[in-house]
C-alpha cells in the first residue's frame, strides 16, 4: 500500500528518461585543457563506458580527448538528447535556446553565477527556456549527473563508483563530489548520484518519483537544504524507500510573535512532520543514511525479532543492548534456539540468544549455525556479529556466511558487524560488495535494521485520507466581520464559537456585560473560570483578567470586583466588554495550533498542554491537509504520548483529540492562527478551554 500524505496527482512533470537514458550526449564547454571542469566531464564520459554517441562543444579546439568537436550544438549534424553544460553563466541561455531548438531532451548547467549568487532573473531565463521546449534542467550550479546503468557519468567528480541500488540526490554539488570518493572507498554502490544544485526546474520530487519506476534504484536517499516549494513537495508519490537528510535550518518567516504556537512553529520541526507525512525516513548524519541505504536495498522485515550470532560474549551484549534501543527485539525460544544451535557450538557455548559460538569459531562454525537459522521463519532479521581474533579468519567468516545467503536465497535480512582492524574492515567491504550491509559497529548494525522494520511498517500502514471541508459560512460572517472592525483577534467568545462551529467541542459558556448578568448566567455553569473580555488585552493571566474554580454566587462576585480593579491597574486603558464565564473541564492538559509555515503553508500543531507547552516544547505537526489517522499518528508523536494513555492517573479521550485536530483545518487559510491551550481531555471527551484565533 502507497503510504499516506500523497492521493493528490500532482502536476505533469517533465520525463527523465533523456537525463538517464540519453542516446546521445553534447559536453557544452569540452576543454582540452585538463584543469577545466569542461575536460573532466569529458573525460568522465568518455572513459566511465558511456555507449552512446559523444560530441564535444567547443567554439575553438578541433578535437578534444581524440574526439573532433563541433563549434555550437546547432552545429551537430545528428540528434542530441542530453546536453552538459560548462560555460560561463552569461552564455548558457544561448546555448539552452539552441539546446531546445534542437530537440534536446535533458540539459544540465554546471555553470554557477545563477540565483545562488543574486542572479535571479538570469536563472528565471533558463527555465522559461527549459519550459518552452519541454526540456528537462538540472541545476544551475551542479556536479552533474552518474546513472550506472547507461555508464553515464556526466560530472567532474571521481571516476570508478561502483553501481548499485541507490540513487542519490544531491543539494549540494560539492559535498556530493566528497561523498562519490567516500562511496568509491567504502564499496558503497549506487545506481544514480544527481546535484540538484538551485533546483531552477527538476527537484527531489521529479527524481523520487521518476525512481519509483526505475528498476535499477531501490532507495532514494536525499540531501536537502531547503525547499522551494513545500506544498508541492507534499505531493510526492513514494513507492520505495526513501532516506531524507535535511540540514541546515530554513527561516522562520516573519510569524506572530504574539501567539505561542506560532513561536513554537520552528520549521525544521515541520519538515520533519512532512517526512514523517510522506513516510520517508529522516537520517541525522551522512553515515547514518548511507547505513540505512544498504540496509533498505535488503528482502522486506515483517517484524522486529532478531536473532544474534556472535562468537563473543561481550558484543552480543553490547548488540542487544543497541537493539532493544533501536525498538527491535530478541527472539526468546529456548527449546527451538537450544535444538538448532547446539549441535554448531562447544559444549561451553550459549544458545540464548545471542547465540554465542565463542571466540574460536571459525568459518565452517559461522556457515554451519547461519544456514540453520537463515531458512527458520521464527524472527525477521539475523544479525551477525564478529570479534577479530587471531586464529579466525574474518574474510573467511564472510565468505561462508555469504555463500549461505545466496545459497538461501537472500530469504530474510542479514546485516553484520565486525569488530577488528585491517583484516575485519575487508571482511567488511567483501560483505557490502556481496549485499550484505556490514558495519564497523553493532550500534550502525541495530540502526539500519531499525530502518528496515520502520520502512515495512510506513509502507503497510493505513492509507489517511485528508479532510479538505471549509469553515461553515456563519465562522466566515464572524472573522470577516471582525476584521471590517479592525481587529487582529478575535474575542474570546467570537473564538470559542468559531471554534464550535468548526466542530471542536468546547465547554459550557456563557457571555455577561457585568456582574449582575453574570450572576443570573453562572447559575448553570459551576464550577466556573471567569476571563476578561477585551479586544486589547491578549495575555489575560498577566493582566489579572483570569479566575478559575469559582464555585457559587459569593465567589463570582467577590472575585468579579478583584479582576475589575487588577485589570484596570495594569492595564488602565483597556476597554473592558465584560466577562467570559467558563465551565471548568476536567482532564489533561493538551494544546493544539494552527499557523503558517513559509515552505508548508498551513501546518497544525499538537502537545502537552498550559506550561508544559513552553516548558518542554514537547510538540509535533502536520501539514494541512490531513485526515483522522494522519492526526492519531500525530498525537502519537509526542514524547509524553504515555501521559495521555493514563500514565498513573487519568487518560486522554484520544478520539476527540483527533476530531479537534482534523476540525481546525478549517480555518486555513481564513485566519493567521489558532492556539487552543488547554484542551483539557478526559474520559468525558475534549474540551477547548482557552482559545485565541489570530487574523
Ligand atoms: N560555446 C562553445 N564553447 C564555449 C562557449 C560557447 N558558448 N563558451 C565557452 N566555450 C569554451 C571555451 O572556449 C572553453 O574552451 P577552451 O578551454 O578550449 O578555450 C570552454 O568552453 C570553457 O569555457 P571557459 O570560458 O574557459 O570557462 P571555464 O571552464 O573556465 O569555466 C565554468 C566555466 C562553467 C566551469 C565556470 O563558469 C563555473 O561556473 N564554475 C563553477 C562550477 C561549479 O562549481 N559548479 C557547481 C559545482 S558544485
Amino acid at each position: 500500500m502507497m503510504p499516506s500524505g500523497k492521493t493528490a496527482e500532482g502536476p505533469r512533470r517533465k520525463n527523465l528518461d533523456g537525463l538517464f537514458k540519453p542516446r546521445s550526449v553534447a559536453m557544452v564547454g569540452a576543454s582540452a585543457d585538463p584543469h577545466k571542469i569542461g575536460h573532466q566531464i569529458l573525460r568522465n564520459i568518455v572513459e566511465g563506458g558511456f555507449a552512446g554517441e559523444v560530441y564535444p562543444v567547443n567554439a575553438c579546439a578541433e578535437a578534444v580527448l581524440g574526439l573532433k568537436t563541433f563549434p555550437s550544438v546547432a552545429a551537430i549534424p545528428h540528434p542530441v538528447d542530453f546536453a552538459v553544460i560548462s560555460i560561463p553563466a552569461t552564455a548558457v541561455a544561448a546555448c539552452m535556446e539552441e539546446c531546445g531548438q534542437k530537440g534536446v531532451q535533458a540539459v544540465a548547467v554546471i555553470t554557477s553565477g545563477f540565483a545562488e549568487a543574486g542572479n535571479i532573473e538570469e536563472e528565471h531565463k533558463l527555465k522559461a527556456i527549459a519550459d518552452r521546449y519541454g526540456m528537462a534542467l538540472v541545476g544551475p550550479n551542479i556536479l552533474g549527473v552518474v546513472y550506472s546503468p547507461s555508464r553515464l557519468n556526466a560530472t567532474f567528480g571521481p571516476r570508478d563508483m561502483a553501481s548499485g541500488g541507490t540513487a542519490f540526490v544531491s543539494q549540494s554539488g560539492a559535498l556530493a563530489i566528497g561523498l562519490m570518493g567516500w562511496a568509491v572507498m567504502e564499496k558503497m554502490g549506487m545506481s544514480a548520484l544527481v546535484s540538484i544544485g538551485n533546483k531552477a526546474d527538476v527537484d527531489e520530487r521529479d527524481l523520487i518519483e521518476y525512481f519509483n519506476h526505475d528498476e535499477h534504484v531501490k532507495v532514494t536517499l536525499v540531501y536537502m537544504e531547503g525547499l522551494k516549494n513545500g506544498r508541492d513537495f507534499m505531493q510526492t508519490r513514494i513507492s520505495k524507500p526513501v532516506v531524507m537528510l535535511k540540514v541546515g535550518r530554513t527561516q522562520r518567516g516573519a510569524r506572530a510573535a504574539a501567539s505561542h504556537t506560532g513561536s513554537l512553529a520552528g520549521s525544521d520541526q515541520v519538515f520533519d512532520a512532512a517526512f514523517r507525512q510522506l513516510g520517508m525516513l529522516r537520517a541525522d548524519t551522512f553515515r547514518e543514511a548511507f547505513n540505512w541505504a544498504r540496509a533498505l536495498a535488503l528482502p522486506p522485515m515483517p517484524g522486529r525479532k532478531v536473532l544474534i550470532i556472535t562468537n563473543g560474549g561481550g558484543i552480543g551484549v553490547r548488540a542487544t543492548d543497541e537493539c532493544e534501543k533501536a525498538g527491535l527485539h530478541l527472539l526468546d525460544d529456548p527449546e527451538w534456539l537450544e535444538e538448532t544451535f547446539r549441535p554448531v557450538m562447544p559444549s561451553y557455548g550459549s544458545t540464548k540468544n545471542p547465540i554465542d559460538l565463542t571466540g574460536g569459531a571459525a568459518a565452517d562454525k559461522y556457515s554451519q549455525a547461519f544456514k540453520s537459522a537463515v531458512i527458520s521463519d521464527k524472527f525477521d532479521a539475523l544479525l551477525v556479529l564478529y570479534c577479530e581474533t587471531v586464529i579466525t579468519d574474518p574474510l573467511a567468516i564472510a565468505q561462508g556466511v555469504s555463500r549461505e545467503y545466496e545459497a538461501a536465497g537472500r530469504r530474510k535480512p542479514v546485516v553484520a558487524a565486525m569488530v577488528g582492524g585491517e583484516r575485519s574492515r575487508q571482511a567488511i567491504h567483501f560483505l557490502n560488495q556481496q549485499g550484505v550491509p556490514a558495519f564497523t559497529s553493532v550500534a550502525d548494525a541495530a540502526s539500519s535494521l531499525n530502518a528496515l522494520a520502520q520502512w515495512h511498517e510506513i509502507s503497510s500502514r493505513e492509507k489517511d485520507d485528508p479532510e479538505c471541508s471549509q469553515a461553515p459560512r456563519e465562522a466566515v460572517r464572524i472573522v470577516e466581520q471582525a476584521r471590517k472592525e479592525g481587529r487582529s483577534a478575535l474575542l474570546e467568545h467570537e473564538a470559542r464559537q468559531v471554534l464550535e462551529l468548526c466542530g471542536v467541542p468546547v465547554p459550557p459558556a456563557a457571555f455577561a456585560r457585568d456582574l449582575d448578568e453574570a450572576k443570573l448566567k453562572a447559575a448553570a455553569l459551576y464550577p466556573l473560570a471567569m476571563k476578561i473580555a477585551s479586544p486589547q488585552i491578549i495575555h489575560k493571566s498577566d493582566a489579572g483578567g483570569v479566575a478559575v474554580n469559582i464555585r457559587d454566587e459569593s465567589e463570582l462576585a467577590e472575585k468579579y470586583s478583584a479582576m475589575m480593579k487588577t485589570v484596570s491597574e495594569r492595564v488602565p486603558d483597556a476597554q473592558i466588554e465584560g466577562v467570559n464565564l467558563v465551565q471548568m473541564a476536567e482532564g489533561i492538559e493538551c494544546a493544539a495550533g494552527l499557523s503558517s509555515d513559509p515552505q508548508f503553508g498551513p501546518v497544525v500543531m499538537f502537545g502537552l498542554g498550559g506550561v508544559l507547552v513552553e516548558a518542554l516544547k514537547d510538540v509535533a505537526f502536520r501539514i494541512v491537509p490531513f485526515g483522522r489517522v494522519e492526526a492519531e499518528r500525530l498525537i502519537g508523536d509526542i514524547k509524553a504520548r504515555n501521559i495521555l494513555d493514563g500514565f498513573r492517573g487519568a487518560r486522554a479521550d484520544r478520539p476527540s483529540l483527533v476530531q479537534i485536530l482534523c476540525a481546525i483545518q478549517k480555518l486555513a487559510g481564513l485566519v493567521k492562527e489558532v492556539d487552543i491551550n488547554p484542551i483539557r481531555s478526559s474520559e468525558k471527551g475534549s474540551f477547548a478551554v482557552d482559545a485565541r484565533i489570530i487574523l
